[in-house]
C-alpha cells in the first residue's frame, strides 16, 4: 500500500507495529510493567543485565541531597571493558564493531577485537604522558576511528574526557581546555570535508600559544598528512602507540566516577561544562541504544550520522552500541560529497539496518527529492531514528515512506546533553506511533508537562517540560560551577520538590501522548545542534565596530532555525564601511571566535533595539521581523515608535 503524504497532513495517522515486528522486538510491554512497579529495583536490574561491575553495587539511588543523585555509588566498573574486553571474552572478537568510511572513500573495517587491542595500548599510551585518573583530556579530532579510541582509551584509565567539536574556532577550544584545566589534547593533522582538508592542529597550537595552558602534550593523529607546525609538546599518536606494551588491564573505577565534560550552550555567554559519571550513564545509554532500536547484535549494522563532537555521538555512536556489541558505521564525511546520494550508497554498501538521524538531514533530503535515495537499495533498512529538533510530520512521513520503504518504524527520540540518553520516545515493537509526535518516557522515567505555576496541564494542553524522579544518565553538574546547576535546572518549580526543567515547550495530546514544540529560552536550535543567543551577542559586541547586538533564532525551512543578527554599529564605522563589507566582517568574526555553526545567516544594521523600560531586549519582537510576521504586542516597549523604525531600515 502506498501512503499519499499529501493527505495526511491535517489528520494524526497513527502506525501500530506489525506483528512481525513486534514478535522479534527486544523491548516488549514488559518493560513499563516493571518499571511502573518498582522503578529502582527496574533500574537495578537494567544495570546488572547490561553491564559488568567489578564490584557489584548494592545502593541503587541517593537522592538525599538534590539535585545531586549518586546511582549504584558503592559499585565498579569500568566503562571501557564493558564496550570491549568483555565481548571478546564472550567470543564475539571477530566481529566488526566499527566499518569506518572516510570522506575520500578509504574504509576500514574494525573488529571488537582489534578495537579492545587499540585501546589497550592507547591507554598505556594515556599513562606513559602522566594522565591519572580523573585528569580531564581534550579531543579534537575528526569523525575517525582514533575518536572513538581516544574516548575509550580516556575512559579505560578512569580520567575524564572533553570533547570538543572539530567545527569549532581556536577560541572556542581554548575556553573549554581552559575551564577543565586539561593535562592533554589529542587531535589530527586534520580531517576530510567536502572533498577538501581542513586542517585541526593550527586550532589547536593557535590555542596553546601565548597564554598560560594546563596542557603539557599534543597527541597527534596523522589523518590527512598537510604539513603541520610542530613544538616540543607535540607527538605523533601512531609513534607513541607502537613504543608502548599490548597489554593493559582494565581497573574498576566507582560508578561515580566522572567519564566526560561536554560543552552545550545555555542562556547565557559561557557554554556550560555538563558533566557525566560512569555507571548510571551507561546503563541508560545501554538500555536506550538495545530497546529504542530493537538492536539484535548479531544481525544489524546500526549507523547513527552525529559526530562524536556532540552528546548524540557520545551517547549512540562511543557509548550505547560498543555497551551492546553492536557492529556499526563510522562516516567521515557530509551527506552530499562526492554525489548526493553518498549516505544512500553507504547504507546499501554496508546493509545498514538501523539509521539515527535528524530532521534537518530528512528536510534536506526531501528537497533534493525522492529520486536520489530511490536509486540505491534501502531494503536492508528495518529501524529509523529522529533526534536534536521537533520532527515535522510531513518530514516524518517521507523518512518513513521513501527511506524506510513504508515498513520501517520511525522513532523519534527526545533528549539532551544533559539527560545523556534518550528520555521521551516510541519503543517500535509496543507503541503505535504518530508521524510528529514523540509520544512516552521511556520505562523507568517520570516525565510531566506543567504549567507556570507548576501544575500539571492535562490533555490536549501545552506547558513546560520536566522530569519529575531522578534518572540514571542525568548530569551531575556544571563542572566547577554547583550553583549555575541548581539554578538553571532545578529552581523553577521551588526547592521543596525538585524537578529538572528541561527549557522545552511540549502538549499532551488527548492520548497523553508528548509533542515537543522547541526551546522556551534563548537557546536556538540550528540543524539540531544548540547554540545561545547571548553566546553569539556577545562574540558580536567583542568587535570594536559593534555598539549593541541581538540575535535571534528565526524559522529556516531545512535548519529548523537560523541565526539572525541585528546590530547596531558604531556612528565612525558606518562612515567608513558599506553595510556589505561590516555583515561580511561581521560574520566572519563570529566563525572565528566560535565556529561556522554560528554564523549568522543574515546581518541587519538597525539605529536601535526594542526594549522594555528596564533596558531588556525584547527579541520576540525581532523573532517576528526576522521572519517576516506582523509585530506582535509592543506595548512593553519603551518606545513604541522604535519597531517601525527597524522595519522601515530593513526595506
Ligand atoms: O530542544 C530540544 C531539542 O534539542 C535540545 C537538546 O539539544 P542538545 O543538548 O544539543 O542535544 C541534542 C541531541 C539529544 C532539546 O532541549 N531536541 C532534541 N531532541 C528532540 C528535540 N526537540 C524535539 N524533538 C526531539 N526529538
Amino acid at each position: 500500500m502506498s501512503v499519499q503524504i499529501d493527505h495526511l497532513l491535517n489528520e494524526t495517522r497513527r502506525f501500530a507495529p506489525t506483528a512481525d515486528f513486534a514478535d522479534q522486538a527486544i523491548g516488549t510491554s514488559k518493560l513499563y510493567a516493571d518499571a511502573s512497579e518498582d522503578r529502582l529495583q527496574f533500574w537495578a536490574d537494567q544495570a546488572r543485565d547490561l553491564l559488568h561491575w567489578h564490584k557489584p553495587f548494592t545502593k541503587v539511588l541517593d537522592w538525599t541531597n538534590p539535585p545531586f543523585a549518586k546511582w549504584f555509588e558503592d559499585g565498579q566498573l569500568n566503562v571501557a571493558w564493558n564496550c570491549l574486553d568483555r565481548h571478546v571474552l564472550a567470543g564475539h572478537g571477530d566481529r566488526v564493531a566499527l566499518y569506518f568510511e572516510g570522506e575520500p572513500g578509504d574504509s576500514r573495517a574494525i573488529t571488537y577485537a582489534e578495537l579492545t587491542a587499540e585501546v589497550k595500548r592507547a591507554a598505556n599510551v594515556l599513562t606513559k604522558l602522566g594522565v591519572q585518573a580523573g585528569d580531564r583530556v581534550a579531543i579534537y579530532l575528526p569523525m575517525i576511528p582514533e575518536a572513538v579510541i581516544s574516548m575509550l582509551a580516556v575512559a579505560r584509565i578512569g580520567a575524564v574526557h572533553s570533547v570538543i567539536f572539530g567545527g569549532f574556532s581556536a577560541e572556542s577550544l581554548r575556553s573549554r581546555i581552559d575551564d577543565a584545566n586539561a593535562v592533554l589534547v589529542i587531535t589530527a593533522d586534520g580531517g576530510y570535508r567536502k572533498g577538501r582538508v581542513t586542517p585541526l592542529k593550527p586550532a589547536v597550537d593557535m590555542a596553546l600559544t601565548g597564554v598560560p595552558t594546563t596542557v603539557r602534550n599534543v597527541l597527534v593523529v596523522k589523518r590527512t598528512g598537510n604539513e603541520v607546525e610542530w613544538t616540543d609538546r607535540d607527538l605523533w599518536w601512531h609513534d607513541e602507540l607502537a613504543s608502548v606494551d599490548a597489554e593493559h588491564e582494565a581497573e574498576g573505577f566507582p560508578a561515580e566516577n566522572p567519564l566526560f565534560i561536554l560543552y552545550t550552550s545555555g542562556t547565557t555567554g559561557k557554554p556550560k561544562g555538563i558533566l557525566h559519571t560512569s555507571g548510571g550513564y551507561l546503563t541508560q545509554v545501554a538500555f536506550t541504544h538495545k530497546n529504542v532500536f530493537d538492536l539484535h547484535p548479531e544481525t544489524d549494522v546500526y549507523w547513527c550520522t552525529a559526530d562524536v563532537g556532540w552528546i548524540t555521538g557520545h551517547s549512540y555512536v562511543t557509548y550505547g552500541p560498543l555497551a551492546n556489541g553492536a557492529t556499526q558505521v563510522l562516516f567521515e564525511g557530509t551527506p552530499d560529497t562526492p554525489h548526493p546520494g553518498r549516505w544512500w550508497e553507504i547504507v546499501e554498501k554496508y546493509k545498514v539496518s538501523i539509521l539515527y538521524t535528524a530532521p534537518t538531514a530528512i528536510r534536506t533530503f526531501m528537497k533534493l527529492g525522492r529520486q536520489i535515495p530511490q536509486g540505491f537499495d534501502l531494503s536492508s533498512l528495518r529501524l529509523l531514528g529522529s533526534v536534536g529538533e521537533p520532527i515535522n510530520p510531513e518530514a516524518w512521513m517521507w523518512y518513513r515512506e521513501v527511506i524506510g520503504g513504508n515498513v520501517a518504524p520511525v522513532v523519534d527520540t527526545w533528549w539532551q546533553t544533559e539527560t545523556g540518553a534518550i528520555m521521551i520516545s516510541a519503543l517500535p515493537g509496543v507503541t503505535v506511533t504518530k508521524p510528529g509526535a514523540a509520544q512516552v518516557p521511556i520505562p523507568g522515567v517520570a516525565i510531566d508537562v506543567l504549567d507556570e505555576a507548576g501544575v500539571h496541564v492535562g490533555h490536549g494542553n501545552g506547558g513546560l517540560l520536566v522530569v519529575t524522579e531522578p534518572w540514571p544518565s542525568m548530569l551531575r553538574g556544571i563542572w566547577g560551577d554547583p550553583e549555575r546547576f541548581i539554578e538553571t535546572y532545578w529552581e523553577k518549580f521551588g526547592e521543596e520538590n525538585p524537578r529538572y526543567f528541561a527549557g522545552d515547550g511540549a502538549r499532551l495530546d488527548e492520548d497523553g501522548d508528548i509533542w515537543l514544540l522547541g526551546r522556551v529560552d534563548d537557546v536556538m536550535n540550528v540543524s539540531g545542534h544548540r547554540l545561545s543567543t547571548a553566546e553569539i551577542e556577545s562574540s558580536l559586541v567583542s568587535h570594536p565596530m559593534t555598539a549593541e547586538a541581538a540575535v535571534v533564532g528565526a524559522h529556516d525551512e531545512t535548519t529548523g532555525q537560523a541565526v539572525v543578527a541585528f546590530v547596531i554599529i558604531k556612528y565612525s564605522h558606518l562612515e567608513e564601511s558599506s553595510h556589505e563589507d561590516i555583515q561580511a566582517v561581521l560574520r566572519a568574526h563570529v566563525t572565528q571566535q566560535i565556529g561556522a555553526i554560528a554564523r549568522p545567516r543574515q546581518i541587519f544594521i538597525v539605529n536601535e533595539l526594542p526594549k522594555t523600560r528596564s533596558g531588556k531586549i525584547i527579541r520576540r519582537l525581532l523573532q517576528d521581523v526576522a521572519e517576516g510576521r506582523e509585530i506582535g504586542d509592543t506595548t512593553t516597549l519603551a518606545d513604541t515608535s522604535v519597531m517601525q523604525v527597524i522595519k522601515s531600515t530593513l526595506r
